[in-house]
Parts: structure tokens; C-alpha cells; sequence
């Protein structure tokens, strides 16, 4: 059970949600209202959780990058997904105490680690994780991927999930390969963050140095299956927040609309792979 947080300070928008309403199946008339209000950039929405972990979620930069906290302030710890503007990041959670502890990448491309280099000068301890594929050398990788350190790296195999548990948050981390190699989707606490695999109503692309379009398949086969399986009302956090069904740009759906909607994850394509429904 999500709970919106009083504001504490200007950077945050307390967010409500209004009951599901009803969408007919290709409906996209009233479904809507509850999509349209959206994050400003470098606006943070903070949730407080039953079990004690903060939720918090902002967007930043041109391409409207998302990036997802966990944060638990009993144990001190904080753990971000791809913080684009580290400087911005840093600062919010200093007014509240708070102090970043562990970075966890979905994967390299530049706009995802793009404040990787400001947060090692701001935190040096600070441990920085990502999958053992997702480093990449060579000039080709040059143009769209960029070093990152990894302190500590997830091993497992391509459509596994593994469990990473720290300071009381306890996320699954899936090896989804395809956009890009050694890319992961991290879940948890009533948040499925999909980094570049899944956007809103569609997946990532795969035209880029290092991606493998039958991969991409197979991971968003597998995503499905793993979405099926989590709570209907978590929220999708996608990596960029492009276009919703009808047009607009939501910073996340639910989980249950992604099923029920998003392109991708409906394609007849994952039914040849599956080799049923
Ligand atoms: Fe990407």
C-alpha cells in the first residue's frame, strides 16, 4: 500500500490516483484522466510504504529519463536506478538526511549513466552496481555506452532473477538483454522499474551497437510472465517517459494497464515464441 507523502520540500509533488475506471478494451476516452498529471523536470513524487520503504521517482534531462529510489531511513540506506542529474539527486535527499548509499544501473548507455561521474566526486564510497555484461569497450560501444566502475556486479543468465536485498530493501534484479547487453529490470516495493525494455506503451529499440532484437523478445516474454505475477496496482516505472495509448505522457502506468495496453507486451510475436495463447 503506497501512501502519498506531505510535501516536505518544493522539489516534491504529492501525487493522488483516483480509482481505476473502467476502459473498454481499445477504449482510450475516460480512461485517461488519471495519466495526465505529470512530473516537472527534476520534480521528485515520494510514496511511504507500509513495510517502511520510501518510494521516490522524478524525471530529468531531454530525453525525460526516470530514475527510482528506495530508500529505507532506518538502516540510512538509499539506492538509485540510473540517476541522470546526481547534483539534483544528492541535494533533495540531503534536506531530508539522507545521503545516497548504492547506485543500481539498468544498463550503460550514456543518458542512463550520465551522472555517474558527478555522483563518484559527491559520494566516493558509494556502491555502484550493474550486470557483469553491461560494460562494453571498443569504438563502436564508445558512441552510445560509457565506462562505468562497477563495485559489484549481478552475474546471472540472460532472463533470471536474482535477489538483492540490502538495509531492508529487498529488490529482484532480471537480466533482460536485447536493448542493451547486461540490461536489468529491477522490482520491489510497488514499483517494477523496466529501464529501457518496456516504456509505457511500448519497448525499447534495438538498433543500436550492442542491441539483439531476438533477445529483446525473449525478455519482453519473459517480463510479461514476471508482470503477471506482481500486484495489479505496482507501478511500471519506465526508463524515459515517452507516449501513453492515447497520446499522452504519463511518468508510469500500473502494471495491469502495461499488460492490458502496451504494444509490446500484447505483440503476436511473443505468442510465436511462447508457442501458445
Ligand atoms: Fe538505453
Amino acid at each position: 500500500m503506497d501512501t502519498p507523502l506531505d510535501s516536505r520540500a518544493s522539489t516534491i509533488r504529492v501525487r493522488y490516483e483516483t480509482s481505476p475506471l473502467n476502459m473498454s478494451r481499445y477504449g482510450y476516452a475516460v480512461g485517461i484522466l488519471r495519466y495526465v498529471i505529470m512530473l516537472g523536470e527534476g520534480e521528485f513524487d515520494i510514496r511511504v510504504r507500509d513495510d517502511g520503504v520510501e518510494v521516490w521517482v522524478t524525471q530529468m534531462g531531454n530525453y525525460m529519463n526516470m530514475n527510482t529510489a528506495w530508500i529505507n531511513r532506518s538502516t540510512g540506506t538509499v539506492a538509485i536506478t540510473d540517476p541522470f542529474d546526481s547534483k539534483r539527486w544528492v541535494s533533495a535527499l540531503k534536506k531530508e538526511g539522507l545521503r545516497p548509499t548504492h547506485l543500481l544501473y539498468t544498463h550503460t548507455h550514456r543518458d542512463h549513466v550520465e551522472g555517474y561521474s558527478e555522483m563518484i566526486k559527491l559520494i566516493p564510497e558509494i556502491e555502484v552496481w550493474g550486470h557483469s555484461d553491461a560494460n562494453l569497450s571498443g569504438l563502436l560501444a564508445y558512441a552510445v555506452f560509457k565506462k562505468v566502475n562497477f563495485t559489484d556486479e549481478w552475474i546471472n543468465a540472460p532472463n533470471t532473477t536474482i535477489e538483492w536485498s540490502v538495509g531492508g530493501i529487498n529488490l529482484s534484479v532480471t537480466h533482460s538483454p536485447g536493448h542493451a547487453p547486461g540490461h536489468v529490470t529491477i522490482h520491489g516495493h510497488g514499483v517494477y522499474h523496466a529501464g529501457d525494455l518496456l516504456f509505457t506503451a511500448h519497448s525499447g529499440r534495438v538498433d543500436l551497437p550492442g542491441s539483439d532484437p531476438a533477445a529483446q523478445w525473449d525478455s519482453v516474454l519473459y517480463a510479461r510472465d514476471l508482470l503477471r505475477n506482481l500486484p495489479k496496482n505496482w507501478r511500471l516505472i519506465p526508463g524515459h517517459r515517452y507516449d501513453w495509448i492515447d497520446g499522452t505522457t504519463p511518468d508510469w502506468v500500473s502494471i495491469e494497464d502495461a499488460l492490458e495496453y502496451n504494444y509490446s507486451l500484447n505483440s503476436p510475436v511473443l505468442n510465436s515464441l511462447n508457442g501458445s495463447d
